[in-house]
């Protein structure tokens, strides 16, 4: 690595600070401003982060999955909210000139933890600043190290480095309280709040969408899954499941994963997408013609327990709900 880029690299390490009040804070959220680095225009910041992503350090990049063993420290939650019914949080906006095969609003993040090089998934939503990207908690916070992601870039329908929309960073994270202190699997879920492109366009008018999102987990119901999984194509194309959410169970017992996962307030789904789809939307309502719909849960964790399922976190009015209303204005 060359020195110059190392001594980036540093640098960049060191600019996220804690917002604890202000903008895109209330109950169960915490926020990270992406400060820039003085001397620098906003152009020219962010500029420096797209570069940052290099052709090798895309290759390098390992795929984000929490992969959960056995019951160990993991605080998994009481189902305290599961009479609720769905409620649709917002609806999608989708136009109809969606220019790629895949939906426009799926798309392939990128990010740092210390030195190393990670990708996961996520999704465009649509929000009144037009620069959410949802995706997972352990996509921005690692709980272990107590740190941010840094370098965080989201790129919509990336497939093998094209970029029909182009390249976006994000400007502020946001996680829940949740997830950010108690590593609590029912709360892994954020948003990445991107800047505008060079050209002053939010993520949102660029790709032409935003998927709504969904509350209270409704069961039974089918459901498309998308993310850039590891397995095909080292994630550098998309991946897709279809199949109906189920309340998580091994063998189809649900007492026997409650033993293992106390009181998980998540659902499950028949999926193989490996590490890297972390953070892709799980999709209901969906229309094929449109790629729209809206997101119920994005893809959380797998077990060993039960080879060929995944895990996703209910989105409630306590987490998802409070990080749309404090955030999709900041
Ligand atoms: C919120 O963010 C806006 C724009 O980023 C900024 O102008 C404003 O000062 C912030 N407000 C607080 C309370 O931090
Ligand atoms: C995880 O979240 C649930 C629901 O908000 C809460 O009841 C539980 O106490 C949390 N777990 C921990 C360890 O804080
Ligand atoms: C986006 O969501 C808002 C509600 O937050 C809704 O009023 C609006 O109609 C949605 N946009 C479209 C095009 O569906
Ligand atoms: C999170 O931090 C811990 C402790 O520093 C580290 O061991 C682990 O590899 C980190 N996880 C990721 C995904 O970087
Ligand atoms: C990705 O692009 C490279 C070269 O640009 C090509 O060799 C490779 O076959 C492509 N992979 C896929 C899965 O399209
Ligand atoms: C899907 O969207 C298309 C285009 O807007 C519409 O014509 C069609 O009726 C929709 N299908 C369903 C099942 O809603």
């Amino acid at each position: 690595m060359a020195l110059s880029t190392l001594c980036l690299l540093l640098f960049l390490s060191l600019t996220g600070v804690i917002n604890g009040a202000g903008n895109c804070s209330g109950s169960n959220t915490v926020s990270m401003d992406v400060n820039m680095l003085r001397g620098f225009t906003q152009e020219e910041y962010q500029k420096s982060i797209i570069d940052y992503w290099t052709p090798e350090r895309i290759a390098s990049a390992r795929p984000m999955q929490p992969k959960i063993i056995r019951n160990g420290n993991i605080p998994f939650v009481k189902n305290h909210e599961d009479n609720e019914i769905e409620r649709i949080l917002t609806p999608s906006t989708i136009l109809p000139d969606a220019r790629v095969s895949t939906s426009p609003c799926v798309g392939r993040a990128f990010f740092t933890y210390g030195s190393l090089t990670y990708w996961c998934s996520g999704s465009v939503i649509n929000a009144s600043n037009m620069d959410t990207v949802l995706t997972a908690g352990h996509c921005v916070f690692n709980t272990t190290s107590k740190e941010w992601a840094k370098n965080f870039i989201f790129i919509p329908a990336y497939n093998n480095n094209s970029r029909p929309y182009g390249t976006f960073t994000a400007r502020k994270l946001v996680t829940t309280l949740q997830w950010m202190s108690n590593a609590n699997f029912s709360h892994d879920m954020a948003f990445a709040i991107m800047s505008p492109d060079g050209t002053g366009t939010h993520i949102q008018q660029k790709a032409g969408c935003g998927l709504g999102l969904l509350l209270n987990c409704p069961l039974n119901v089918n459901t498309n899954v998308y993310g850039y999984g590891e397995q095909t194509n080292n994630g550098e194309t998309i991946s897709t499941c279809a199949a109906k959410t189920q309340t998580p169970s091994i063998l189809g017992l649900p007492f026997l994963f409650s033993i293992f996962t106390p009181n998980y307030d998540g659902s499950q789904i028949t999926c193989n997408l490996e590490g890297g789809s972390s953070g892709g939307p799980w999709l209901q309502q969906y229309n094929a013609t449109t790629m729209s719909g809206v997101i119920m849960g994005v893809m959380s964790f797998e077990t060993t327990l039960a080879p060929g399922s995944r895990y996703a976190a209910c989105f409630r009015q306590g987490n998802m709900g409070q990080l749309y209303a404090n955030c999709q204005s900041a």
